[in-house]
């Protein structure tokens, strides 16, 4: 071990979890991993580290640096214990907030990122109350279909491409449709406020009653497209379209 430790460095054994392995799972003694890792391992493999995590980004003659930039935080060995003092996500959706320490997974290439169209209601719509409307959207490169268990498997495992599809990103669609609330605070839209994402009128299903009957009120529908995991979506570059739509209608 010791001399395991000499000839790679950065490896480094994660002590947090030795709780949540399985049972039967013995302790790794030793690493023997030649070109493929063990991905059940317990210790962090030398070929899964980021060295650009070893530096705050803003060293002298670091490429892109510039006035306004933050110092990024640093650690040697992919921030495998960064949630340890903290409360494990653990699978949970957990409304007092958590910590989180899977891995965010892979991510497509910039020709399969994930935009979205919501065709139905168009923007400006007004719908008439206390009727059933279908919204309707288009997505393009998502892998849908991939749902795992939200009350045990929230953001417990990374975010995947399926091979199958070409490397689309696994996952799947919510609609989300927030208001009246805040959007009907004002008439003026300059000093409307963000509305609050705990208040949502509707989540997935769409069978929209508007809580002031008579006034036109407005709304905001929404996809939120996310990973296996319902984690959102990443994607490879950060100078792109907006993977969600939003469009706001009223209902009168
Ligand atoms: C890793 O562990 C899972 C159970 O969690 C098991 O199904 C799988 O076969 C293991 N993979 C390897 C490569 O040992
Ligand atoms: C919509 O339904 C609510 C509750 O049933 C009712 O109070 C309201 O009058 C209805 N509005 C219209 C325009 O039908």
């Amino acid at each position: 071990m010791t001399l395991l430790v000499q000839i790679l460095p950065a490896l480094v054994y994660v002590t947090q979890t030795a709780h949540a392995l399985p049972p039967h799972r013995p302790v790794p003694s030793t690493q023997t991993h030649d070109d493929v890792p063990d991905p059940n391992d317990t210790c962090l493999s030398p070929s899964a580290i980021q060295t650009a995590s070893f530096l705050t980004g803003l060293e002298p003659n670091t490429p892109g640096i510039r006035p306004g930039l933050s110092y990024s935080a640093t650690n040697p060995a992919n921030f495998i214990n960064f949630c340890a003092p903290h409360p494990l996500t653990n699978g949970r959706q957990t409304p007092l907030g958590s910590c989180n320490g899977i891995p965010m997974g892979r991510l497509p290439p910039a020709s399969k990122m994930i935009s979205s169209l919501i065709t139905f209601p168009s923007p400006a719509a007004n719908l008439p109350a206390n009727k059933t409307f279908t919204v309707r959207l288009k997505i393009s490169n998502l892998a849908a279909g991939f749902l795992t268990n939200p009350s045990a498997s929230y953001y417990a495992a990374p975010q995947d491409l399926d091979d199958a599809s070409g490397g689309l990103s696994m996952g799947h669609c919510h609609i989300t449709i927030q208001g009246p609330g805040s959007l009907s605070s004002s008439s003026s839209s300059s000093s409307l406020e963000p509305p609050d994402p705990a208040k949502f009128a509707f989540f997935k299903g769409v069978d929209d009653r508007p809580a002031e009957p008579g006034a036109s009120s407005p709304r905001r529908v929404c996809t939120m497209v996310a990973a296996q995991n319902h984690q959102p979506v990443l994607m490879p570059v950060a100078q792109r379209g907006a993977q969600d739509d939003c469009v706001r209608f009223s209902v009168a």
